[in-house]
């Protein structure tokens, strides 16, 4: 059974394939069809719906996320609030709903409730925490909208408009969701404290799904248990965030027998910071894990930022993105970059390894059957170390690497003491380039150990053509990223926009 409140209403699901997005449950089974779906491949943020996890850090209030309901799994809303377009439906429009009319903010209408949701969950955050919702925000909550025919002038004024605005639902009304009974009872069925105390309970409590083809979606909230179940299924398939899995369903068309969540499970959430460096458990979201890297790491930020959208960094988390072992997922070549450790656990016990000992060849890594990641250990940055870290990609917001350049530089003051290069999309695994890194390594960091450094990359690498780029471009493009190192490290003044002919 998997037990949820959807727009302020207990709900309990003791049967379902647990192959089920959310949006697909909403749209047939629970017959709210408010949300839209797209692409089912978290693209074009048409099904974002708002889910409110109770956040320890806020004394277990609500936090409300912007989700992409098409590839987030029904049996993760165990323990949440999820709250659709079709819930903002009350007397009062919610703020964003009356300035996107005022604004003219639809014309097809098609993405209009994923934007609606999108802002919500903006606005939402923006009332409980003062965070600022200026432009800079609203661009990164609508990063995963597409819309095709309105444009965004529109959409943006009705999100600023709206921020200066407070929801008052009105007070005691009851309405009745066509096809559904859906209970909107008052403005605070947001945070109401019974759905809180409930759900605090609820999350407490492992969950399960199962239908009557024996298809099954365990979450477990402890790593015993997690580790028993890894022991006993081997070949059921773990889930984190769904963002890289659910496309085998939505998109290959794949029937999954058996999904084990590890979203639920407490040490999986594990954060520690001592001075030797940061430990992130395998199921911290890209949006949890930003500031901790960022602040040690400040480049983290414009990448993250880059990295998919808001909705999926909502969802994505670090170990979904190593245990998928994509040759352009974005945190690896950073993580191996820095020299991070992955650790790794089951009934056997818990062992580590140098992450860039974890990628083997295409998809095959040194996970054994009964294992699960159970995180990622990082170093304190020191003071002669530098990190520069670039994403290459056709889009700025939520598109996939073309290739990725980190790299991390130790100097002794005159010259490369020790030095990391690590690429994504270069390979079929995330890969350090050994002979680049021993043309820097004992020589002066400049425009000639650059240029060796350069020329042996394209030597140990053969990157493949794709459509994101072919192997010269890709090429091109890694060592530019090197010889662009070299500028930003040695470009006076860092305020002003790097020109050309610093280079010289
Ligand atoms: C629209 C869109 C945009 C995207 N943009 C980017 C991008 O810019 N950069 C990028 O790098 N990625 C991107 N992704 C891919 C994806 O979001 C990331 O790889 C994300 O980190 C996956 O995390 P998850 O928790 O959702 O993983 P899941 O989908 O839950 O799992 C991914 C894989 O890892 C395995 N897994 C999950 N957790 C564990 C664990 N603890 N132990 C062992 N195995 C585990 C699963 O079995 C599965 O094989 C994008 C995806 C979408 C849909
Ligand atoms: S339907 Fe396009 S993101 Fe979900
Ligand atoms: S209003 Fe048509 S896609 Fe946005």
């Amino acid at each position: 059974m998997i037990e949820f409140y959807l727009n302020g209403r207990h709900r309990q699901l003791h049967s379902a394939d647990p192959n089920l997005s959310i949006l697909e449950w909403l749209r047939t089974d629970a017959r709210l069809t408010g949300t839209k779906e797209g692409c089912a491949s978290g693209d074009c943020g048409a099904c974002t719906v708002a889910i409110g996890s109770p956040d320890a850090g806020r004394g277990g209030a609500l936090r409300y996320d912007s989700v992409n309901a098409c590839i987030a799994p029904l049996g993760s809303l165990h323990g949440r609030h999820l709250v659709t377009v079709d819930g903002l439906q009350q007397e009062q429009p919610h703020p964003v709903q009356k300035e996107m009319v005022e604004c003219h903010g639809a014309q097809c209408g098609f993405c209009t409730p994923g934007i609606i949701m999108s802002l919500f969950a903006l606005h939402t955050e923006s009332a409980a925490t003062g965070a600022s919702a200026d432009d800079k925000a609203l661009l990164e909550a609508l990063s995963g909208n597409l819309c095709r025919c309105t444009g965004y002038r529109p959409i943006i004024e009705a999100g600023r408009r709206a921020a200066a605005q407070t929801w008052e639902p009105a007070q005691g009304t009851e309405q009745q969701a066509k096809g559904d009974e859906i209970d909107l009872s008052g403005p605070a069925w947001l945070q109401a404290s019974e759905m809180l105390a409930t759900l605090g309970q609820i999350q407490e409590r492992a969950a399960g799904l199962e239908d009557s083809e024996g298809r099954r979606y365990d979450a477990p909230t402890n790593i015993q248990a997690l580790r028993q179940l890894r022991d006993q299924y081997p070949q059921a398939r773990l889930v984190a965030g769904g963002t890289d899995l659910s496309l085998e369903i939505t998109q290959f068309l794949k029937d999954l027998d058996h999904l084990i969540s590890v979203a639920n499970v407490d040490k999986l959430h594990e954060i520690r910071e001592d001075k030797d460096g940061l430990y992130i458990g395998a199921a911290v979201s890209y949006r949890e894990a930003e500031p901790l890297l960022s602040r040690r790491w400040p480049q983290f930020h414009a990448m993250i930022e880059r990295l998919g959208s808001r909705q999926i960094r909502n969802r994505g988390t670090i170990g979904g993105n190593i245990g998928n072992a994509s040759p352009i997922g974005d945190m690896p070549p950073a993580l191996i970059a820095l020299g991070a450790e992955v650790e790794l656990d089951s009934v056997d016990g818990i062992r580590r390894m140098p992450l860039e000992e974890f990628f083997h060849d295409y998809k095959k890594t040194d996970l054994r059957p009964n294992e699960f990641i159970r995180g990622v250990w990082i170093p304190e940055p020191k003071a002669d170390e530098q990190l520069y870290l670039y994403k290459i990609s056709k889009r700025l917001d939520d598109d996939i690497s073309a290739v990725l350049g980190a790299f991390w530089i130790k100097s002794d003051g005159e010259r490369v003491a020790d030095c990391r290069l690590a690429f994504g999309g270069m390979a079929a695994i995330p890969k350090r380039g050994p002979a680049a890194e021993a043309a820097l390594r004992g020589q002066t960091w400049d425009i000639s150990s650059v240029e060796a450094a350069v020329t042996a990359l394209e030597g140990e690498f053969t990157p493949m053509s794709d459509v994101r780029g072919s192997s010269a471009y890709r090429m091109q493009v890694a060592g530019n990223l090197l010889r662009r190192a070299l500028l930003e490290s040695t470009h006076k003044d860092k305020k002003q926009p790097l020109m050309v002919t610093d280079y010289a």
